[in-house]
């Protein structure tokens, strides 16, 4: 036969079973009627279908199914985002199409008579794929994330039997399927065999209904097509085993089945009953959640309140298997999903495997369940991305019969499943008559649940939600999201963001003006982060020793570099700082206000009390640094009410009146992480650093060496007449410093700092110097103190900086730097302002008291609180795939920094930002995986006024303007000591 049906529009699938709901009957009289195909196959690669044709030798070696020939040394791996990686020329594909052929050997004992069927199941085949089963070409299909079912009755014989199946790389359905993600192909969801009796139930459809008033349910099933002459009986059945209701049933019938007492089920409550449908042969068992989902009033309901989703898009990414989703990683992700408090996943951009959404279902999430489509790469045919091409797909008609194929195989099968609660029509593929018929086809399969789709934007331009359900959007600014959407009257569907916060690199900022929008607006009714998980490739053997690798490091010639390492997890799931703010943001229980000593809690739960599931632990610090721990349980807080604490029913009056701050932790009672916190500062800790006192200092000038020496009792020190530098500080006969200090406005780029950055290069703020003017020595009682009038230079550019830099060395041995510097205004902001010192790596012991334990920056410092931080410089610094900024801490008046003989201490009255880590900024803007860093035998601590703030403007929108370094003069005042450690 010719090979040529994955370049056929016409012909999508060849003999492949019309799409139904995901099932797997259990047998009566057997323990299973599956044949289980995933495992071992025999494995041969081939560069064209021509050259698969011509071979005599099909298979080399083996290949475990599922997986991705890629990540097993087959073919090109490669990471591309928007672009086609084949020429746009549907319905073709380069002849030199890389193929898969896969085959192997089964057995098949068949458990019924013979009025039985055998249904081969492929739930996930990228791209396109020819079967044969005992050398019989049984069928064809395609569209990668979807269940494919062949009746293979008549090919399969009784004991052994082989298959084969030619995967090729590209199909017409590569236009379909053009996602943001590695491009990786084969078999890499499960493959199977069901045995069905004659008289079976083939596709039946399951909807719930709920009355709140009266907390009754009904379970609604309509057998929506059988073959023979099936009777059966259904049952209900609550979670201890308990029959509810049973009901008998024959051929097509719809049933209903009544609940007294009802559990709903919601993401906070997910109980599921169990509905079994048992034949004469077998038994259908479904586990069913009891919920209603209503758009009404410009919200989303559920169960009769109007509910906010906190979610998450969820690619199938792994770092060693690529597409394949182990159900042990499921589990992984759901529970991190959990702990951070969302309670909503989008399947970008595509359904998932059955398993998912059953995990789904028990785990308690809202799910919009996406179909496989993406045509994004049309925006970008003659140049910048643009929509004027947007609809090139969309509303040509030879595309609505594969479009609307997928919007069939992404619903029929998954309808079933209470998690889903609405359906998203798929990613970027621009809007037209196609996406039209598209949404009218979810609501023609299903009436019960609301339609998403995003890019509801037609080529001329103009946005039309009117078809769908929601308005979505991705990346706008909190700000465009209010004006345009949640304060416009003319607006009556609720608001969406089905991705934001997109979280490459350190990232994200500016989280929290988003969630006060969707707190404050009832027509705001979720927010999706981008995304879940970095996306990268693990090339490391050593399991404890992960080295990721993004889009071109593989040698493509397209690709997208590290654009797909922007998740709030690494590609093996540690969570990134990023994380951390999602959870507080979403944490369920708010502090709504403070009042002397009462407390006043909200509970942002929806549907249970916020004591079944967190208690609160208040750590309350006193003046004196003494810090007392009390738990406390909220009983009767219930959902969307207050609750107030008044702290003396369990603080002593004294210490009351001592109080520095109050930290409230909410910790789940189920594992005991921290689900999120509160705090109240009232007065902030001092530390105070004891020093020796110095008889008193000789000052001497050395013009020749452009050197200012001020000797002590204790110490020495040395200042540069040209560089403003403190060079040298000897303390107690030791040296504890000798590299030059220097003026820092450079930081090494975040990848949100990716536009911003050729500004800042232009600009030549990495290299950035101080030039000294000027300088003044005055002598006094208090000490001695040298001024230099300086400026921040930088060859071909007017001066960025102006002002003076002073440095006051104390009676006690104190050295105190006071830097103001006027900044030239039609220069770009400044990534960071401060000075730098360099001290050798064993200063390694690390405390402050500041913004902590995590990475904190103007605009992302949710997870992090006010408090005493102990740390190393190494644990100070998280290595991001891509290397850049990390390890910054706002909000601090007190560092030290210690080696085994002597204390580095940083202090102020005005908070000020600090770093502390093991590689330059010059080693961080250059290199380009984590694994290629160095340490240099240096600690690099940098005491700076401020930082621009992270945003996330790799994808989002541009920092705003209030977390820009774009003042016109600065200030930065602090203290610095040197201590000798007995
Ligand atoms: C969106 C797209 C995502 C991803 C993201 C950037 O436009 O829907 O798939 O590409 O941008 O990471």
């Amino acid at each position: 036969m010719k090979l040529d049906l994955h370049y056929n529009l016409e012909q999508l699938h060849v003999n492949t079973l019309p799409y139904a709901a995901y099932f797997i009957p259990k047998p009566q009289q057997h323990n299973t009627s599956v044949t289980q195909l995933s495992g071992n196959w025999n494995f041969g690669f081939f560069n064209s279908v021509a050259e698969f044709e011509a071979s005599r030798h099909k298979v080399t070696q083996t290949l475990p199914v599922p997986s991705v020939w890629n990540l097993h040394g087959f073919d090109q791996t490669q990471y591309v985002n928007i672009k086609y990686p084949i020429p746009f020329d549907p319905p073709y594909v380069p002849e030199d199409n890389p193929c898969g052929y896969y085959e192997r050997n089964f057995t098949i004992d068949s458990i019924y008579d013979n009025d039985h069927q055998f249904v081969l199941n492929f739930d996930g085949v990228s791209s396109a794929y020819y079967v044969w089963i005992n050398n019989t070409f049984i069928g064809y299909s395609q569209v990668s994330r979807i269940a494919s079912r062949f009746d293979v009755t008549s090919f399969v014989q009784e004991g052994d039997n082989t298959i084969q199946v030619l995967v090729v790389k590209y199909s017409d359905g590569t236009y379909f399927e053009d996602q943001d993600m590695f491009r990786h192909s084969g078999i890499f969801r499960d493959v199977y065999i069901v045995e069905r009796p004659n008289n079976r139930i083939e596709d039946y459809t399951i909807q719930t209904t709920v009355d709140t008033a009266v907390q009754t349910g009904t379970v609604h099933l309509d057998v929506t097509q059988v073959n023979g002459k099936p009777d059966y009986t259904v049952a209900l059945l609550d979670q201890e085993g308990g029959v509810i209701t049973e009901q008998k049933g024959t051929n097509e019938d719809v049933l209903v089945l009544n609940v007294e007492d009802a559990v709903f089920w919601s993401a906070e409550t997910p109980y599921l009953y169990t509905l079994v449908i048992t034949t004469a042969d077998e038994v259908i068992t479904e586990q069913v959640g009891l919920r209603e989902v209503e758009i009404k009033d410009q919200q989303l309901w559920i169960n009769g309140k109007s509910v906010k989703l906190r979610g998450a898009n969820y690619h199938d990414s792994n770092p060693e298997t690529g597409y394949v989703l182990t159900e042990a990683q499921m589990h992984e992700d759901l529970t991190l999903m959990k702990q951070a408090n969302f309670n909503a996943i989008r399947t970008a951009h595509y359904p998932k495997a059955p398993r998912f959404y059953e995990l789904a279902d028990e785990y308690g999430f809202y799910v919009m369940s996406e179909a496989d489509l993406e045509t994004h790469g049309v925006v970008l045919f003659y140049g910048d991305e643009n929509t004027k091409d947007f609809n090139i797909i969309a509303d040509d008609p030879q595309y609505e019969a594969p479009i609307l194929d997928r919007i069939e195989a992404s619903i029929v099968p998954l309808r079933n499943f209470s998690s889903i609660i609405m359906w998203s029509l798929g990613n970027e593929s621009g809007y037209g008559v196609n996406i039209e018929k598209a949404a009218e086809l979810a609501k023609d399969l299903d009436a019960t649940r609301p339609v998403h789709y995003e890019s509801a934007f037609y080529a001329e331009g103009g946005e039309d939600f009117s078809k769908l359900d929601m308005i979505s959007r991705m990346y706008p600014s909190p700000e465009e999201i209010k004006e345009r959407y949640l304060d416009n009257q003319n607006i009556t569907q609720p608001f969406i963001l089905c991705e934001y916060a997109h979280a490459m690199g350190n990232s994200p900022g500016g989280l929290l003006e988003y969630h006060e929008l969707l707190e404050a607006y009832p027509s705001f009714i979720g927010a999706f982060v981008w995304e879940w998980c970095d996306h990268a490739v693990n090339i490391s053997q050593d399991e404890a020793q992960p080295v990721f690798r993004y889009g071109g490091d593989f040698g493509e010639d397209l690709h997208d570099g590290n654009f797909c390492v922007d998740g709030i997890v690494s590609p093996d799931r540690t969570p990134h700082e990023g994380y951390y703010e999602f959870q507080q943001v979403n944490r369920p229980v708010i502090l709504s206000h403070y009042d002397k000593q009462t407390l006043t809690f909200y509970n942002r739960l929806d549907f249970i009390d916020a004591n079944e599931v967190l208690q609160l632990r208040f750590t309350i610090t006193t003046l004196s640094g003494e810090q007392y721990e009390e738990y406390a349980d909220l009983t009767g807080f219930e959902p969307h009410t207050e609750i107030s604490v008044e702290l003396q029913t369990f603080i002593d009056e004294a210490i009351l009146n001592q109080i520095s701050d109050i930290l409230v932790e909410y910790i789940s009672l189920k594992d005991q992480t921290i689900l999120g916190h509160d705090q109240i500062v009232q007065e902030r800790l001092e530390f105070e650093t004891v020093t020796e006192h110095e008889a008193a200092y000789q000052v001497s000038v050395d013009d020749t060496a452009h050197t200012i020496h001020i000797s002590g009792e204790n110490s020495d020190y040395a200042f540069d007449t040209r560089t403003a530098s403190l060079t040298h500080v000897t303390q107690a006969g030791k040296l504890v410093l000798h590299e030059p200090t220097a003026i820092r406005i450079w930081r090494a780029p975040t990848d949100n700092d990716i536009n911003i950055r050729k500004q800042w290069e232009e600009m030549g703020y990495e290299h950035a110097h101080t030039r000294v003017y000027d300088y003044s020595i005055v002598e006094s009682e208090g000490g001695v103190s040298i001024q230099f009038q300086i400026s921040i230079v930088h060859k071909r550019v007017p001066k960025i900086l102006t002002g003076t830099l002073t440095w006051l060395v104390h009676a006690d041995g104190k050295i105190e730097a006071d830097l103001e510097l006027e900044k030239n205004a039609r220069m770009p902001f400044l990534p960071r302002l401060g000075l730098e010192f360099k001290l050798s790596n064993d200063y390694q012991k690390l405390a402050y008291y500041g913004h902590g334990p995590f990475s904190s920056y103007d605009d992302k410092q949710l997870a992090s609180h006010l408090g005493y931080f102990v740390s190393t410089v190494n644990d100070n610094f998280w290595p991001h795939i891509r290397p850049q900024e990390d390890g910054s801490h706002n909000n601090t008046t007190h560092v030290t920094l210690n080696n085994t003989t002597t204390q580095v201490a940083f202090n102020a009255e005005t908070p000020f930002s600090f770093n502390a880590k093991p590689y330059s900024d010059a080693q961080l803007t250059t290199v380009e995986h984590a694994d290629q860093l160095h340490l240099d035998g240096y600690t690099y601590v940098n005491i700076d006024v401020g930082q621009s703030g992270i945003g996330t403007n790799s994808c989002g929108p541009e920092l705003p303007e209030r977390y820009r370094m774009d003042d016109a003069e600065y200030h930065l005042n602090f203290t610095l000591q040197f201590n000798t450690l007995s």
